[in-house]
């Protein structure tokens, strides 16, 4: 039986996050340059993006350039711009039959203004789409979204729209740049590597982390599904105890 049909159809976590990892490693291994391994993670992304689509998952958040990773060579950061605005233009019109929704988290404003462009034309192409939000995170870290947050939060406290009291968990949510959608239940990482890497660290605080050695270039739906059959096995006790769980 394939490990689709053997996912509960109950237990689908609504929130996916995925750190797409290993893109340089794979070309290295087939003695290409490092784009060559991006490109091929193009494909990778529509699979997981076809798959989640297909099992009713409702937001997957993709970590497809960190603010941190401004710091590569021009060379490979223009390569994955340019490949984010030609992938954008290649697959609206099949986000669109399939119900896809985009949103984008991150320092947007600190994108190329075509990158941006782009975007928005998406954004607005298929923001009445009722399945699956993609969640692109595009210039995005962690501490970026936290400070950013907090300095919104204080300036909204200086205007004295806001009071210090007012300042909890749901309120401190809604500054962040996922504000409205649920936290991420399962996050993967491809590649072998067991880090976070500044990514949703807010957001993850009681998520079913799963690593696995598969290179995100060779990653495809079968392997999100084996994810979501190995997260349904898990027992999540959010801090409280099997016994309590079971009452
Ligand atoms: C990490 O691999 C991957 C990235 C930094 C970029 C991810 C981008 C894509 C999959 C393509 C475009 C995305 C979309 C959404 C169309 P790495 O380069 O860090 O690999 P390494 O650790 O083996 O060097």
């Amino acid at each position: 039986m394939s490990v689709e049909k053997k996912l509960i159809k109950d237990k689908i976590p609504k929130h996916i996050a995925i750190i797409m990892d290993g893109n340089g490693r794979w070309a290295e291994k087939n003695g290409k340059e490092r784009t060559f391994g991006h490109e091929n993670g193009v494909e990778s992304v529509r699979s997981v993006v076809e798959g989640a689509g297909e099992i009713g998952v409702q937001y997957l958040t993709l970590y497809a350039f960190s603010t941190e990773n401004w710091g590569r060579p021009k060379l490979e950061v223009d390569a994955l711009m340019g490949l984010l605005v030609q992938s954008i233009s290649n697959e609206t019109v099949e986000l669109m039959k399939k119900n896809v929704r985009l949103q984008v988290i991150g320092d947007v404003k600190s994108l190329p203004e075509n990158v941006q462009c782009k975007l928005n034309w998406c954004i607005d192409t298929l923001k009445n789409n009722t399945g699956l939000t993609l969640v692109l995170a595009l210039s995005y870290s962690s501490r970026w979204e936290l400070t950013d947050a907090v300095r919104r939060i204080a300036e909204d406290v200086q205007q004295e729209k806001i009071k210090t009291d007012d300042i909890d968990k749901d309120l401190i949510d809604s500054y962040l740049n996922t504000a409205g959608m649920p936290d991420p239940e399962l996050l993967i990482r491809t590649s072998g590597e067991n880090r976070i890497s500044n990514f949703l660290l807010w957001q993850i605080a009681y998520s079913e982390l799963y690593f696995t050695p598969v290179l995100w270039p060779d990653f495809r739906k079968e392997d999100l599904f084996k994810a979501i059959y190995d997260f349904q096995h898990r027992e999540r006790r959010f801090g409280k105890t099997s016994e309590q769980l079971m009452s």
